[in-house]
C-alpha cells in the first residue's frame, strides 16, 4: 500500500494507458479493406463495416457516403498500383466483377490478402453472398438480419403481368453500346420481375447492331439512368440506328433504372425487382 503512495500510483493515468495500448493493438489488426465490386461495398456497410473500407471501385454507388472515397477504377480496367496506392491489407471482389486474375495475383504478390466471392444472380445468391462476407470479415452473426430483409421484401413483389420482351442496353456514350444476352445479372433480373430477355442469341454482353435490335424487336428497352442520360436522353436513344424500328421505339417504351440497384443482386433486391416489374408491367410508369 506504502508503496503504492510512494510510487504514486495514478488510476487515471493507469487507465488511458491501457486504452491507448488497446486502440493501437486494434488498429494494428483491423483490416484495411478496397472493394472492387458495389455490391460487396454495400453488404460490408450494411454489417456496420463501412470504417474499414479505403477505396472502392466506379460500381461502388450506394450508400451515398461511398462517394467521398477514392475510386480505383472499373471492373476490367482496374490496375493492381490503383488498388495498392490505398495500402489495403483486404481485397474483395466477386468473380462477377471481372477483375482480371493477373491483376488480383499482382496485389496477392504484394503482400495484400484478396478474396473473390462467387455470386449467383438470384435470391438465394444474393443472401449467400451476406452469409459469405460476413463470414470473411468475421461478424457472422450480423449476416442474420439483412437475410430476413431480403427475404420480407421479396416475398412482397408482384411481377409484371405479359412477360413483356425487354432488352437491356449498357451505354456510355453513342459510341460505347452492349446489348446484355444470356446468363447476365439483368437478364435474371428481368426474370425476376415478370419479363424476358428480347434476345438468347448469345452469352454474356455483345456490342449493340440496328439487325440484332431489329432482330430482337423488343416491347420495352432497359437502360441504367446514367446510359441513357450519356446518349442525350430519349431523342438521342431514338436516333440510334434500328431503334426506332422496334415495338419499344415506336411506342417510346423506354425504361431506366439506377445501375448499380438493377444489376447488383444487392440486399435491396426486393426494391429492384419490384421497381423493375411497375415500370415494365403493361402501362407502367417509366
Ligand atoms: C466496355 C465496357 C464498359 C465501359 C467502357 C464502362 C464504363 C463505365 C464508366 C466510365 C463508369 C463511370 C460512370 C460515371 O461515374 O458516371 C461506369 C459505371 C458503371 N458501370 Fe460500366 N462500363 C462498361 C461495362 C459495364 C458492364 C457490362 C456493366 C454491368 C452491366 C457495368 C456496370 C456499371 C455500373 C453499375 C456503374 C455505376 C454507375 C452507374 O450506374 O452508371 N459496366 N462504367
Amino acid at each position: 500500500m506504502r508503496y503504492l503512495h510512494n510510487r504514486s500510483f495514478r488510476p487515471l493515468s493507469f487507465l488511458i494507458g491501457l486504452l491507448f495500448l488497446a486502440g493501437f493493438a486494434h488498429a494494428q489488426t483491423s483490416p484495411r479493406i478496397v472493394s472492387l465490386d458495389g455490391t460487396v461495398s454495400e453488404i460490408l456497410c450494411d454489417l456496420g463495416l463501412q470504417a474499414r473500407l479505403v477505396g472502392v471501385d466506379v460500381t461502388s454507388t450506394y450508400p451515398e457516403s461511398l462517394q467521398k472515397l477514392p475510386k480505383v477504377g472499373h471492373n476490367r480496367t482496374i490496375s493492381a498500383e490503383g488498388v495498392l496506392a490505398q495500402k489495403p491489407t483486404l481485397v474483395l471482389t466477386t468473380e462477377k466483377a471481372g477483375t482480371k486474375a493477373d491483376v488480383l495475383d499482382q496485389l496477392r504478390s504484394a503482400g495484400v490478402e484478396v478474396v473473390s466471392f462467387k455470386q449467383e444472380f438470384s435470391v438465394e445468391g444474393t443472401k449467400k453472398l451476406i452469409t459469405d462476407i460476413a463470414t470473411a470479415c468475421r461478424v457472422p452473426s450480423k449476416a442474420r438480419g439483412l437475410i430476413r430483409q431480403v427475404d420480407t421484401e421479396v416475398a412482397g413483389v408482384k411481377k409484371a403481368a405479359g412477360r413483356p420482351k425487354v432488352l437491356f442496353i449498357y451505354a456510355r456514350g453513342a459510341g460505347t453500346m452492349f446489348v446484355a444476352g444470356r446468363g447476365t445479372p439483368v437478364e435474371k433480373m428481368i426474370e425476376l420481375a415478370g419479363g424476358q430477355n428480347a434476345t438468347n442469341q448469345f452469352d454474356d454482353f455483345k456490342p449493340l447492331t440496328a439487325e440484332a435490335l431489329v432482330g430482337a424487336n423488343p416491347d420495352i428497352i432497359l437502360l441504367f439512368d446514367s446510359g441513357l442520360e450519356s446518349l442525350g436522353g430519349a431523342n438521342g436513344l431514338l436516333n440510334v440506328p434500328g431503334i426506332a424500328q422496334t415495338n419499344a421505339g415506336k411506342n417510346k417504351r423506354f425504361v431506366m433504372m439506377d445501375g448499380h440497384l438493377l444489376t447488383g443482386f444487392t440486399p435491396r433486391l426486393g426494391k429492384a425487382i419490384g421497381e423493375l416489374a411497375r415500370k415494365i408491367a403493361p402501362g407502367g410508369t417509366l
